[in-house]
């Protein structure tokens, strides 16, 4: 049975609609036959009538003029201002699973640090042997790894905890992004420093403004953490930490420090000793969870969303988007366009890396008649994203963060799409 929750799509014609949904269009091709000649192949476009610019024009590359709408985006009601605030990355503009530098998502509390990394240190103190101080240049010295991993704010689509809210996959999911990294595993640094066996937690601090720290069991340190200097080959941005930043494999976002600047080993979380703040989860009896550091497997359909409808008519159509798990790999999506009556496993396509996302096609023929799209991720674990309603069975509607439940696309004949909520 569906039932619709916040804005409503007319059940009666999608169902209607459902039936034939998936039946093949007969004979439906995607190019255009040539009949009338098309003036954009026939004519000779300026662009082929003189020599462009020379190299040098611009050292440092940028997009096309005519990708000007590919850019971040923030939502201005959210927050006071833009210094403690967060934009979105374009992920209804992407492909593949790598998210360029200039978009990544940002999220600063106390805006962007200009550090000067001739004058940028990390120093390592606290419950060690010896304490120490690296420059930049002695961090080059140690051996170095390249990881792809996803870095996910725990309150992305927090936004939609009580329904279906902002329209389109940039505000509703965008507070992600997929880089790879070049950094030190932080155990070679911690073991250059010696831990004393009663150290089990790090605090780590950034150099911004908010001096922004976190707790992290020491396990996770010793396992797969980075202190990372480059992002998708150049020096990170300055917006993504510059010239530093924590890189914390499938763990939220916030504990991601940027401008790092300070790890302390101590025998408990600091946040104990009420020194620093995390995150928690309010479930709907009033208490609230501490510990939600992984993030769960979660997708999203990227194309065709809000910002991204469906232009060319009915036939065949090209569904895609992205999934990830902080446990793991995903080795399968499934995808719905009748609001999950029926199910068909997506295509996943490009590297599929530990932490990492991964992209996922749904080809099909389409009837132009109304959709409602969905996709489900199952991660390495076993572990299958859960509804929504799954989700507010077990954490209540109080929460901001972790909501990695299904999203829901609704497409009408136009090929508009909307955000709206099923159960
Ligand atoms: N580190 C510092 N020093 N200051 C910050 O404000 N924000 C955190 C984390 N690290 C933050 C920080 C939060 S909440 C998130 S989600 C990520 O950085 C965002 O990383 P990004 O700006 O590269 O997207
Ligand atoms: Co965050």
């Amino acid at each position: 049975m569906i039932q619709y929750k916040g804005k409503k799509p007319s059940r009666r014609s999608f169902l209607t609609g459902a039936a034939a949904a998936g039946a093949a269009v007969a004979g439906a091709t995607i190019a255009r036959a040539q009949g009338t000649p098309d003036p954009a192949i026939v004519n000779m476009e300026p662009w082929a009538q003189y020599n462009g610019v020379g190299v040098d024009a611009a050292p440092y590359g940028v997009p096309s003029k005519y990708e000007a709408d590919v850019i971040r985006r923030n939502v201005p009601w959210l927050t006071a201002d833009a210094v403690s605030s967060v934009n979105f990355t374009p992920l209804h503009a992407l492909d593949g699973i790598i998210t360029p530098n200039g978009l990544c998502f940002e999220r600063h509390h106390a805006g962007v640090a200009e550090v000067d990394p001739a004058e940028h240190r990390l120093m390592i103190n606290g419950l060690v042997d010896r304490e120490l101080v690296f420059t930049m240049a002695d961090l080059l010295r140690f051996p170095r790894e390249n990881h792809v991993y996803f870095l996910e704010c725990a309150a992305n689509s927090g936004m939609e905890w009580a329904g279906a809210q902002l329209n389109g996959c940039q505000f509703t999911h965008g507070m992600i992004h997929n880089v790879m990294y070049t950094g030190i595993p932080l155990r070679l640094l911690l073991a250059e420093a010696g831990i004393k066996t009663a150290g089990t937690w790090i605090m780590v601090e950034g150099a911004d403004g908010a001096g922004m720290n976190r707790s992290i069991p020491m396990e996770k340190a010793l396992d797969d953490c980075l202190i990372a200097f480059k992002q998708n080959g150049e020096a990170l941005r300055p917006e993504q930490g510059y010239p530093l930043r924590l890189v914390v494999p499938g763990w939220e976002g916030n504990m991601w420090v940027k401008w790092i600047r300070r790890i302390e080993v101590g025998d408990q979380p600091w946040y104990a000793r009420e020194e620093t703040s995390k995150y928690t989860d309010l479930l709907a009896n009033g208490q609230a969870r501490s510990f939600t550091w992984v993030m769960d497997a979660k997708s999203v359909i990227t194309n065709p969303s809000p910002q991204a409808p469906i232009t060319h008519g009915p036939g065949p159509t090209v569904i895609t988007g992205v999934a990830w798990s902080g446990h793991g790999t995903i080795p399968q999506v499934d995808v719905t366009i009748d609001g999950g009556i029926t199910w068909a496993k997506a295509r996943m396509s490009g590297p599929s890396l530990d932490k990492s996302m991964h992209r996922f096609y749904y080809e099909f023929d389409w009837d132009g008649k109304p959709l409602l799209l969905q996709s489900r991720a199952h991660d390495s674990t076993g572990y299958v994203q859960p509804t929504k309603d799954q989700l507010r069975e077990v954490r209540g509607e109080n929460s901001i963060y972790h909501n990695n439940g299904i999203q829901t696309w609704s497409v009408n004949e136009q090929g508009a799409a909307e955000n709206v909520e099923i159960s």
